[in-house]
């Protein structure tokens, strides 16, 4: 996967055409119900490109699980996202979720978040997946 994201990125084109196709490949992932962006502008994440059903639009830093790995800048894996507490539940049918910051230089200027409809769906080797698209992603900003 991360040799298929590596290949479709192009930096001549706009963000908004890259992170839409990054995304299509995201979703291609087992076990998910949703997978996309929320990028940032002055401390809060709006909804960027994602495959999925309808989501909330904006997310304050420090709120749910995006804005919670947003303000630490640290990838946050949720088992279990019924005890989180301060989940934000776009969809009823997620049960864990993996979220990871898109850093450029210091700044966090988005997040990639993926929501599985299974309990304990993500781990480590998701989070290096993950973290790695997000440094891929971080110089198209
Ligand atoms: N559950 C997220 C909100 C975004 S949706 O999962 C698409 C959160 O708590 O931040």
């Amino acid at each position: 996967m991360i040799e298929k994201i590596k290949a479709i990125i192009d930096d001549k084109i706009p963000l908004v055409s890259n992170l839409s196709n990054v995304s299509a490949i995201l979703n291609e992932m087992e076990d998910i119900n949703w997978c996309g962006f929320y990028l940032a502008k002055d401390e809060t994440l709006y909804l960027g490109p994602f495959q999925g059903e309808v989501a909330c639009t904006t997310i304050p830093f420090g709120k749910g699980v995006c804005g919670t790995a947003a303000q630490t800048k640290k990838t946050l894996i949720v088992d279990n996202v019924l005890e989180f507490k301060g989940h934000i539940a776009c969809s009823s049918k997620s049960r864990s979720e993996i979220v990871t910051p898109i850093i450029k230089g210091d700044t966090v200027v988005g997040v990639i978040d993926i929501d599985s409809p299974s309990f304990s769906r993500f781990n480590k080797d998701d989070q290096d997946l993950l973290e790695e698209v997000a440094r891929k992603l971080a110089i198209l900003f």
